[in-house]
């Protein structure tokens, strides 16, 4: 089929009946030039899901109104910025770049009381704020907000449109963007699309997926990954009131939306549009590896799914074309990759690289992190990763079993290994971390935990250990390091950068109890960000000391960030280093800039070959002073990082 001269036909066809009556002139002209340019995309994707339906055409069409509807109701202040955003694309690679993830209430505890924290995101050189889901969702357990049941509206305990509006012009002027949520695999059971398919109206039955007995779940469960299994088993609940079995990949009160349906689709690009028209800049792709059901498979990362993103892409291009897409895809690397496109998610969480820090912190070996970055970490050069040490849920060992086995290491072992030393099971393990969804059937489990505790901090304090807390604190400036020098925007998840320990308080809510990612979901009060900023201080404790160090070391490396151009838009190639505690890559950008990082994972001295130095002087940009450099190469201390920059 000849998509192109199909999809200009259509679009004449669309404009024709097209009402553009409450659009500006300017407007009007601006939407069909965008239209001109981009419906041809949405097309070939739009048709390649739904054009075997016979109503295809008539929800394209309405789908045509609904990216007017969203040019329409955006504000002049947002379309100055679609203009600026398009003359510099590729703002997202820039070495400004740092992000913060936090939680309204954990922070606030409003979004009103958000604007006095606008310093604190200031002194740490934020310029992306990514606000954790923050619409309203029912009482009790919501799954940390990602239930959602209406995201037009504010939780009312955080505020209202009005207040999240208003913070994100206070943003915009202090030189951040917000980012949000764009929870659009499922809903909450409450949302209206829910209550009207409970009441029994088809048409909503429609938007998820339902099932009068366990005969199809049953087959679908077949190939299925259970994704929380310490809560129910299988992904399917039964609902009494309609008397049909609910898909729920994740909670039982989390529905799927039904994707096969062209109205889920257009209703939700309806929902994302006013999203987008709040004033953001970009919005994660919650689960989206989970959109397309296939039976006999894992109905994870099917290729509809990527086309239904892409056709998503297109939308906004059309009707906000400065809002980036970030995915949050926590799979194989092999499968992270292929979200990411310009054409798809511009930004990527990288899965990966988290994985593999801490499994280097562990093992002190640098092997498979090396090889896995050698095979995975090259993306396209208009997109850019989103490098974490920690977020607000558990850590998954998604690194490549092909890539463990050429050096020897069995996948599901090392899996082993790694939950046990991250939970504390292991013999000498510095670690203090709390298992996550074990699946009684199989063993497996995810780790949950704070980047201080993982990292030493609470054992090391409980045993007053001085040189217990230093390692620790090394440790987490060592991860961090990285994610601000690799290449992409450094995201820090809020509660690290003061080196919070675990918050065990959810044992003793009854809502909390089962879900053990609460332990890393932890407050930032007042006292903790003028703590943070003021100048005076009296006798610290040993735990206000470790913030202090850890807050003013990631200062440090990010004011180094911010004037080099060199951690911006450049290539960044993974280096061997010749010694399995060192991690080593170098960056170069298209100015002839360049530069050389060398980490130390282990907590012993370790020297690194001189043929990684090539004929240059160095300058270590982090001390600046030279690096120790002798006959036998290249000295680092135990869990040293050194950011080399060439002297002329
Ligand atoms: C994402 C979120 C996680 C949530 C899940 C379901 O993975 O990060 O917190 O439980 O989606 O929405
Ligand atoms: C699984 C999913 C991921 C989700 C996480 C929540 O790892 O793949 O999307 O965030 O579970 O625990």
């Amino acid at each position: 089929m000849n998509y192109a001269a199909n999809s200009s036909a259509c679009l004449e066809r669309i404009l024709k009946d097209l009402d553009m009556e409450g659009l500006t002139k300017k407007d009007a002209t601006i939407f069909t030039r965008r239209l001109r340019t981009h419906f041809s995309a949405l097309f070939e994707k739009y048709t390649h899901v739904y054009g075997h339906q016979y109503d295809c055409y008539f929800h394209l069409q309405k789908l045509v109104e609904i990216l007017r509807d969203g040019v329409q109701k955006r504000k002049p202040a947002l379309k100055r910025i679609d203009v600026e955003r398009t003359k510099d694309p590729l703002w997202y690679r820039d070495e400004s770049q740092v992000g913060m993830a936090c939680y309204v209430d954990l922070m606030g505890p409003t979004l009103k009381d958000l604007h006095d924290k606008i310093p604190y995101y200031q002194a740490l050189g934020v310029t992306y704020l990514h606000l954790m889901p923050l619409y309203d969702a029912p009482k009790g357990d919501s799954d940390g907000g990602y239930a959602v049941s209406d995201y037009r509206k504010v939780n009312p305990s955080l505020g209202t449109i009005k207040d999240l509006e208003s913070l994100a012009t206070a943003l915009q002027k202090a030189g951040i963007d917000l980012v949000l949520d764009f929870v659009f695999n499922h809903t909450s059971d409450e949302h209206a699309w829910a209550k009207a398919a409970l009441a029994g109206d088809e048409q909503y039955q429609n938007y998820y997926y339902l099932f009068d007995d366990r005969s199809i779940p049953d087959q679908y469960e077949h190939t299925l990954r259970e994704i929380f299994p310490q809560v129910r088993r299988g992904s399917f609940t039964f609902n009494e009131h309609m008397d049909k079995w609910v898909w729920t990949t994740f909670n039982s009160f989390q529905w799927d939306l039904n994707y096969s349906n062209p109205e889920v689709f257009n209703a939700i690009t309806s929902e994302m549009l006013f999203l987008a028209n709040i004033g953001c800049a970009g919005l994660r792709l919650d689960a989206l590896a989970f959109i397309w059901k296939a039976m006999g498979t894992n109905c994870e990362n099917q290729d509809n799914a990527h086309v239904l993103i892409q056709a998503f892409n297109a939308c906004l291009q059309i009707a906000a074309p400065s809002v980036v897409f970030k995915s949050e895809a926590i799979v194989h690397p092999d499968e992270v990759v292929k979200y990411i496109g310009k054409d798809e998610c511009q930004l990527s969480y990288n899965p990966l690289l988290m994985a593999l820090l801490w499994n280097s912190l562990a093992t002190r070996k640098t092997r498979l992190l090396t090889r896995s970055m050698q095979k995975s970490f090259s993306i396209s050069s208009d997109c850019a990763w989103v490098n974490y040490v920690r977020c607000h849920d558990d850590i998954g060992w998604t690194f490549d079993d092909a890539v463990a086995q050429e050096l020897g290491i069995n996948g599901n072992d090392h899996r082993f290994f790694l939950n046990q030393f991250y939970t504390g099971r292991f013999d000498g393990s510095f670690a203090s971390g709390v298992p996550f969804a074990e699946n009684p059937e199989n063993g497996d489990c995810r780790v949950c935990g704070s980047l201080a505790s993982l990292c030493g901090l609470e054992g090391a304090l409980n045993a007053n250990d001085e040189k217990g807390i230093d390692d620790a604190i090394q440790r987490m400036l060592l991860l961090y390091g990285i994610t601000f020098s690799i290449g992409g925007i450094p995201l820090l998840y809020s509660s690290d950068e003061l080196a919070k320990l675990n918050d065990y308080d959810y044992l003793n809510d009854p809502i909390k109890l089962h879900d053990a990612r609460w332990v890393n979901r932890i407050a930032v009060t007042n006292s903790d960000t003028e703590f943070a900023l003021s100048a005076e201080r009296s006798a610290l404790t040993l735990q206000e000391d470790a913030s202090l160090r850890v807050f003013r070391g990631l200062q440090h490396m990010i004011d180094i960030r911010k004037t080099h151009g060199v951690f911006g838009n450049a290539q960044t190639h993974i280096e061997e280093s010749g010694n399995d505690h060192c991690f080593a890559y170098s960056r170069k950008n298209s100015d002839g800039e360049t530069m050389l990082v060398v980490c130390n994972f282990s907590e012993h001295a370790q020297v690194v070959d001189r043929g990684l130095l090539s004929d240059s002087n160095w300058h270590d940009l982090l001390t600046d002073a030279s690096p120790s450099i002798s006959d036998h190469g290249l000295l680092l201390q135990p869990f040293q990082q050194l950011w080399l920059s060439p002297t002329p």
